[in-house]
């Protein structure tokens, strides 16, 4: 039987060159695990965890499954040495970033044997990573769930295969993939392989709730929306009645706005005026956000969580794909991922038929 052997499959020591990313509260151990004995990368998310979550979510893993697997954290949180020092001490093969880390933690990561991968939207960003010395990037096109950029996959991952040729570093494409004909398509492009968010938050494996799973399946191609209003960032949501409201309400309107919502989430999530402000002013420091969107931003763990976690799809935020829009299946990992690889085998091997 054929199988498929890329850059990424040999840099990770991965069976198929695709990867489960780190997605904020859906993320967790079991899916992780699951991917992982799939024969995929899954990569724990970790920014929705305190340092003492993240330690039982990597022994959660470890007990699971022996295979490589990933933490994603925010490059920029308080404690993202402390995250570091973690992740050598227990020899979790790879480290993911939302944003770009700095030199000198990529060299710290690299000189304990840490595969390092960050995450970037830009070519140019993808140039410095591989001048630090990442191992390879994942490139996420504006299809993709969550924060996300306004350049289509298409041609975001031409741009940045075309900027990192040189150096010789894998990349990653993401954002909009879901099955064999996307890988297929990835590594005609030049990719190493494919990551997906979306696809694995629709999997029997993830612990999202089954009626906000249904939310996902039944929304259509155009039922995602980029939204600033959430936390002034794009960020690809389902459009929701709380985000056509937020989307409906006039920018002069909006602290008024947000300060009711951000009443009606402080009493959703429990957390107190005094740290919802410390948070706020936190994520305005060097950010042109207005006073409404701190307010927001402050809350957009919450929204999610609430969401994802506790299945309030009328008060919460789903950060989505715009595959949601064609997904229509809950497979297990076990099922989805060697499926994804054998498909893209048939499809490259097909597309050679036109060669003659
Ligand atoms: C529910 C959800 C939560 C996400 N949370 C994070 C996160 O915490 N950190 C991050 O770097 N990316 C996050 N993302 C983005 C994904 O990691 C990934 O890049 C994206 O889902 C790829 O696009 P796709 O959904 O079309 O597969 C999230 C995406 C989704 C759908």
């Amino acid at each position: 039987m054929s199988k498929l052997k890329t850059p990424l499959t040999e840099l990770v020591g991965i069976e198929y060159p695709v990867v489960q990313t780190g997605m904020g509260w859906v993320a967790g151990a079991r899916l992780v695990a699951a991917t992982s004995n799939a024969g995929g990368l899954g990569i724990l998310a970790s920014a929705t965890m305190t340092l003492e979550e993240l330690q039982t979510a990597v022994a959660k893993v470890k007990a699971a499954t022996d295979k490589p697997f990933g933490i994603n954290m925010r490059a920029d949180a308080g404690d993202a040495a402390a995250r570091c020092d973690l992740l050598i001490r227990e020899g979790v093969k790879v480290a993911s970033f939302a944003l770009a880390p700095k030199p000198e933690l990529i060299a710290k990561l690299k000189d304990a044997g840490v595969v390092v991968i960050p995450s970037v939207g830009l070519a140019k960003h993808a140039k410095k990573v591989a001048s630090w010395g990442a191992d390879a990037v994942i490139v996420q096109g504006g299809e993709g769930g969550g924060h996300t950029g306004p350049i289509a996959t298409t041609l975001l991952l031409p741009s940045v295969l075309d900027a990192v040729k040189d150096t010789g570093m894998p990349v990653i494409a993401a954002g909009g993939f879901f099955d064999g004909r996307g890988l297929a398509a990835a590594l005609s492009y030049g990719a190493a392989g494919v990551a997906m968010g979306t696809r694995f938050l629709l999997t029997s494996d993830s612990t999202v709730p089954d009626a906000v799973k249904q939310r996902y399946l039944d929304a259509a191609l155009d039922g995602t929306v980029v939204s600033t209003r959430v936390d002034g960032m794009p960020h690809r949501v389902l459009r929701t009645g709380l985000v056509e409201k937020l989307e409906s309400g006039s920018p002069v309107r909006g602290f008024a706005a947000a300060i009711g919502n951000a009443q009606k989430f402080k009493k959703m999530s429990g957390m107190t005026w005094r740290s919802m402000v410390k948070d706020g002013l936190a994520m305005r420091h060097g950010k042109d956000l207005t006073w409404s969107q701190v307010v927001m931003a402050a809350n957009t763990p919450m929204l999610l969580k609430a969401g994802l976690v506790e299945g309030n799809t009328e008060a919460g935020v789903l950060a989505s794909g715009q595959v949601a829009g064609i997904i229509d299946s809950l497979p297990s990992c076990a099922e989805l991922v060697p499926q994804i690889a054998a498909e893209a085998i048939e499809h490259l091997q097909a597309a050679t038929s036109y060669i003659v």
